[in-house]
């Protein structure tokens, strides 16, 4: 028996999926394990077709529970703590420092990290953030995870990782801060809990809107899963959501200039970074 999902709807379910969350699905690469969601779905909902399926999808989910359902299925979340790690250490040790001279001393540093995923990312910064310690014990500092799939999210407010999670993480360090369990560690209680997760959607302006300014905003690795137009979209909603002077950190493969030109690109090191 085949899937309820044809080639032709294949076209309809994508273009949804774009519109709300920027993330274009190849019909080559991804039929087959969007058709075998749309198959487990319907069977959950009692639903014998598409056509109902995507009209409850459309129409009916008033909540997004269903919309959630589908985010968490096809979302790719692969990451590792101190991932990319250079940009880490030109956080710590150049852009603290400048935004710390530059604030008002009262003023929070805000980071931002967007997308999370299962939290290693925001708990890699806030780990350079205590190991390096000069500037945290002089000033607050706020760490935000946020992303698309509720799943990963429950996840990373959990701090449960595996041995290929922490792999690149420096033994003297891993072992300051964690846990070792049975299966994989667990962040310690010093650290978990620093970083404020939430689920939101970066095309979703309102969500965005509402977890206010921030001074840096790391966003690795999400928008090669999008085309030009959203990534020029989502930088524009970064650059506004950003204060004076601040900072957005792309993933290696991912350049500033190839999707707006409002950023001014500095080099540090080897690192680049796009200053407002
Ligand atoms: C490959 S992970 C990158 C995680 C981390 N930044 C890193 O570099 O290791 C990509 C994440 O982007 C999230 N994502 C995709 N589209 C999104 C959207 N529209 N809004 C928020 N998060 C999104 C996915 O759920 C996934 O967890």
């Amino acid at each position: 028996m085949g899937y309820l999902l044809s080639k032709e709807n294949f076209s309809k379910i994508g273009e949804f999926i774009y519109r709300k969350s920027g993330i274009y699905l190849e019909e080559e690469k991804h039929f087959d394990k969007l058709a075998k969601f749309v198959d487990s779905r319907a069977k959950a909902l009692g639903i014998d077709n598409f056509r109902k399926y995507f009209f409850k999808l459309r129409f009916e989910d008033k909540e997004g529970e269903e919309f959630q359902e589908l985010m968490n299925a096809i979302t790719v979340n692969e990451t590792y703590f101190f991932r990319e790690k250079d940009q880490f250490e030109v956080l710590v040790n150049s852009i603290l420092p400048e935004l710390h001279k530059r604030l008002p001393a009262s003023k929070p540093i805000r980071i931002l990290s967007s997308p999370c995923s299962t939290g290693e990312e925001p708990y890699s910064i806030i780990l350079h953030i205590v190991e390096e310690g000069k500037v945290v014990e002089e000033r607050d500092i706020e760490v935000v995870g946020i992303d698309i799939d509720s799943s990963v999210i429950e996840k990373a407010k959990i701090a449960k990782y595996s041995d290929r999670a922490i792999h690149a993480i420096p033994k003297n360090i891993l072992k300051k801060w964690f846990v070792k369990k049975k299966i994989g560690y667990q962040l310690g209680d010093d650290l978990n809990g620093t970083v404020d997760f939430q689920v939101a959607n970066v095309f979703d302006k309102t969500q965005m809107r509402n977890l206010g300014k921030f001074d840096v905003i790391f966003s690795r690795n999400m928008l090669i899963y999008f085309d030009d137009a959203s990534r020029k979209e989502v930088a524009m909603t970064f650059y506004d959501m950003l204060n004076p002077g601040g900072y957005v950190l792309l993933g290696h493969a991912e350049y500033m200039s190839r999707i707006v030109s409002v950023f001014k690109a500095r080099k540090i090191d080897k690192t680049l970074i796009y200053q407002k």
